[in-house]
Parts: C-alpha cells; structure tokens; sequence
C-alpha cells in the first residue's frame, strides 16, 4: 500500500525528472564493455584481485576492478584467447594495473597504450615486449609464464632535451614510451603558436610519430613487393 500526501498530484514533470535520474544513474554505473569482453570475473588469485582487495573505495565487477566514479582502476583479461586487445581497449585508459597474460597476443602492443598516463603495472604473456621497451619502465621482469612491467617512466625527465616543446608549449607523459606537448593555457595550434580558448591541445608524440612512420614505411615496402612478387 503506498502512501500519499494529501493534495499530491502526480505531476508529469515530476516523472520526468525521475526519469532522466534514473537514465543518469543507469549511465553512471554501466559498466564499460572491456570489463566484459572475456568471460568470468577477475581471476581471484590475479594481481588486479589482489590490488582491489587491499586498495579501499575500489570495487571488483567482472573483469575489471572499478574506482568510486566507475573508471577502470584494474583489467584482468588473463587467460581469455585473445590475439588483440581489440576497439573497446582504450576504454581502459585509467587503470593503474592490467593483466594480460596467457593469451596468444600478436603484434606490438605499443600504440595499444598510448595515454594510459597511469598505468603502473602490466602482466604480459613470456613473448611479449613491455610497451615502449624497456626504457619506458623502471622494470621489466621475465617470469617463466609472463612478462611483467612496472613503474612507468617519465621520459619528460630522462629525454631532457627542453627544446623539444615550443616556447609556449611544456612536455607531458601519455603512456608508455610516449610523451606529447602540451600547449599552455591560452594557446593552441600548430606548435602552440596561436593565441585563443583551446588549451591542452596537443600536437605530437616523438615515439608514435616513429613508430607511425616506419609502419607507413614498412607498408609501403611490402606493397610494392607483394606487387612485385
Ligand atoms: C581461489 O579460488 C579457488 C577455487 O575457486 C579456491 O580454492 C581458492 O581458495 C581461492 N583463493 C583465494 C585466495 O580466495
Ligand atoms: C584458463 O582457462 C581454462 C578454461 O577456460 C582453464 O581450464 C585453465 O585452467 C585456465 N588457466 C589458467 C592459468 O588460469
Ligand atoms: C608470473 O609468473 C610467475 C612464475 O613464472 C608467478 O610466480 C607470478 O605470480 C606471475 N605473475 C602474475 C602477476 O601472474
Ligand atoms: C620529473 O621532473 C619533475 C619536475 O622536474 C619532477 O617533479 C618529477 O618528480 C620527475 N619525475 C621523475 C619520475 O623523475
Ligand atoms: C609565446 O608567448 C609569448 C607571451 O605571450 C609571446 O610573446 C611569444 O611570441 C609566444 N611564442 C610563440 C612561438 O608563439
């Protein structure tokens, strides 16, 4: 039996908002799909389980260990066959820990993890490298069953070439062996050259610009073999 104020209409208005509440509260806790693209849960003797557990305000759901606003604090997709780790990846860009052992990945994983600035610990499969190389990590251990990568550089640091950003421009990490330039506030464009609103623009990344070109390259070279061929 519900109970009614006297005088209480049902307002239309009223319902909407409620509505629109619950939508905004079902979109807060939906969960990102890479936290169920393998199937189970976070495998309960996992690094990421471990993580969870003993970090307070985290939460374990499905394969991903979830931060108090929903972002991805931790990815286990250990054992789950996968040979890339597909389009919903980046979904994971905040996550501190992931596991990606046992699976037959393939290829270099390094453009995988352009911008996870927060990524600390990574759990490979034994033959697969540490994005970025070894002078992206602190360390770098190869375990008869995985391949683990831990503390991410600060190539800002290491690089120390200050001339790399333009005058109204300053260095900043995004993800394993990529760094980019940030624009200072105010500025923005091709070497933050032009004055305006749109700051935090950035327009480069020494390694991926590398690594782009010698793929452009690479495929280029093939090309014309397999045409040749
Ligand atoms: C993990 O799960 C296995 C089997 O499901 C169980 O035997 C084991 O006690 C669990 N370990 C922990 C630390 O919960
Ligand atoms: C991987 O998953 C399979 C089945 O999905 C299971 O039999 C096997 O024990 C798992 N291996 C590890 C190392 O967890
Ligand atoms: C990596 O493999 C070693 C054994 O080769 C194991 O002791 C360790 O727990 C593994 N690390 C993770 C995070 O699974
Ligand atoms: C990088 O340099 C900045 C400022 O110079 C410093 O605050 C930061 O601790 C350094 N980081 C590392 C990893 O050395
Ligand atoms: C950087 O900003 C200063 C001060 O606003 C300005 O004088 C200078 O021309 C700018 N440099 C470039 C390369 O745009």
């Amino acid at each position: 039996m519900a109970l009614r104020e006297p005088g209480n209409r049902t307002c239309p208005v009223r319902w909407a908002a409620a509505l629109l509440l619950a939508l905004g509260v079902e979109r807060a806790v939906a969960l990102p799909e890479i936290c169920s693209q393998c199937p189970g849960g976070v495998h309960n003797v996992s690094a990421v389980a471990v993580y969870c557990e003993q970090t307070p305000g985290l939460t374990l759901r499905a394969r991903c260990c979830l931060g108090p606003t929903g972002a991805i604090v931790g990815l286990d997709l250990q054992n789950c066959s996968l040979k890339q780790p597909g389009p919903n990846f980046p979904q994971a860009h905040s996550a501190v820990i992931i596991e990606l052992q046992t699976n037959p990945l393939q290829g270099d994983l390094t453009d995988t993890f352009r911008g996870f600035t927060q990524l600390q610990t990574l759990v490979l499969p034994h033959d697969v490298s540490c994005p970025g190389g070894i002078s992206a990590w602190d360390t770098v251990t190869s375990y008869a069953d995985n391949q683990t990568c831990q503390g991410q550089k600060n190539l800002c640091n290491s690089t120390g070439d200050p001339e790399m950003c333009p005058e109204n421009g300053s260095c900043a990490p995004d993800g394993p062996g990529f760094l980019q330039c940030v624009c200072a506030d105010g500025f923005h464009g091709y070497k933050c050259m032009r004055q305006g609103s749109f700051s935090l623009l950035m327009f480069f990344g020494i390694l991926g610009s590398t690594t782009l070109s010698i793929s452009v390259l690479l495929w280029g070279t093939q090309r014309r073999k397999a045409k040749t061929s």
